[in-house]
């Protein structure tokens, strides 16, 4: 809409209607454009350590491999609550300061019980949306028994983690977790009152979007290699297919072909996965900016996918828009069009965030 007025009142949506509304207090966009906060459905935002030199290998020829989660699973043990508290504030605020304002958080970096506990008790701390993913990867002390360590993740460990988690996830990929493992893990979740979701098809072709899809997971995160049975399993779903274009970008994968997907009638999705391996960003302009020009989303599909569609992938209808009703979440940005995070790749276009949440603490010291 042109030359219209968003009416908030107590933290909710009233009306878009035409400007010259009267209210209580009065922000006058200039002319910029409103839209809905982001909703970042994927983040592995508790985390201790640095992976900057991993990162540099990588620009100079190395390949990614799930391996370099154990380098931060050393990192994060070792860390203080208060620690990894502090560090994980400063995120959702350079998140908030991005223009997400709503976040889902997983856990994966503790890979044993009190570790796994104490990430999903601070996430817990920093949204609703927390997911417990201690089937990220078989830790070293695990090494050759992964069953064992799958055994652990469904049992004590879940127990350990569940009160504090809405979701539960696997990673599903060659080096991490195979079928049948994942399909333990999600299963046990679901009976201890968990949604799903799935990290599938990120380092190649596997069998995680079609075990989504068939298990009725929320979402599938990643696709960045999904076949015509996996489009096909994906569009007969209410499974979100949930594209992470920055971890592409990251790792210098190729990117998926997101056009086809939609095209097929898949609904999707767009996060950041912010993480220190693979894709170290709380940007989702600049994912929008990837999708856009990489994944062949049209500005309007990618806009939706970072938003709405983000809102799905964590089955929530009360953010992602800004129809009556909604959490009055939005971002004035300083264009005149949502083209222009697009257009105008890099330039930090968020004027203003508007939140119906209180903010997080401000940044601490790194
Ligand atoms: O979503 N795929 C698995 N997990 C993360 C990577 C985490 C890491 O490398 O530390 C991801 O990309």
């Amino acid at each position: 809409m042109r030359d219209a007025a968003l009416v908030i009142d107590d933290g909710r949506v009233v009306a878009v209607e035409r400007a010259g509304a009267h209210g209580d207090e009065h922000i006058d966009a200039g002319g910029r454009c409103v839209i809905p906060g982001f909703v970042d459905s994927h983040t592995h935002l508790v985390f201790a350590g640095d992976r900057a030199d991993e990162f540099a290998a990588r620009m100079a020829g190395a390949p990614y491999a799930a391996g370099g989660i154990r380098v931060t699973t050393d990192a994060t043990r070792a860390a203080s609550d208060e620690a990894l508290l502090a560090l994980a504030e400063a995120r959702v605020a350079e998140a908030r300061r991005a223009g997400i304002t709503q976040l889902e958080i997983k856990s994966g970096y503790g890979l044993d019980v009190e570790t796994e506990r104490r990430l999903c008790a601070i996430a817990a701390q920093l949204t609703d949306d927390v997911t417990f993913l201690g089937a990220h990867v078989v830790p070293a002390e695990y090494d050759g028994r992964a069953d064992d360590y799958v055994d652990l993740v469904c049992g004590e460990m879940l127990a350990a983690c569940a009160p504090y988690a809405r979701w539960i996830d696997v990673f599903c990929e060659t080096g991490a977790f195979d079928a049948e493992q994942s399909r333990r893990v999600l299963e046990a979740g679901r009976a201890a009152g968990l949604g799903l979701r799935v990290h599938g098809n990120q380092l190649g072709p596997g069998p995680g979007a079609q075990l989504a899809a068939e298990l009725g997971a929320a979402s599938v995160d990643h696709c960045t290699y999904l076949n015509d049975d996996d489009i096909a399993a994906l569009a007969g779903s209410d499974t979100v297919a949930t594209f992470l274009p920055a971890t592409d970008f990251s790792t210098r994968q190729p990117y998926p072909d997101a056009r086809r997907a939609i095209d097929a009638g898949v609904t999707v999705a767009i996060a950041t996965n912010c993480n220190p391996g693979s894709s170290y960003t709380t940007s989702m302009a600049f994912c929008i900016a990837l999708a856009v020009r990489d994944l062949r989303m049209t500005a309007q599909e990618a806009l939706r996918a970072a938003t709405l569609g983000g809102a799905g992938a964590l089955r929530r209808t009360d953010v992602g828009h800004l129809s009556p009703g909604a959490r009055a979440d939005a971002v004035i940005l300083d264009a005149p069009s949502y083209t222009h995070l697009v257009y105008r790749p890099g330039v930090p276009l968020v004027w203003r965030t508007l939140t119906a949440t209180a903010d997080p603490a401000p940044p601490s010291p790194r």
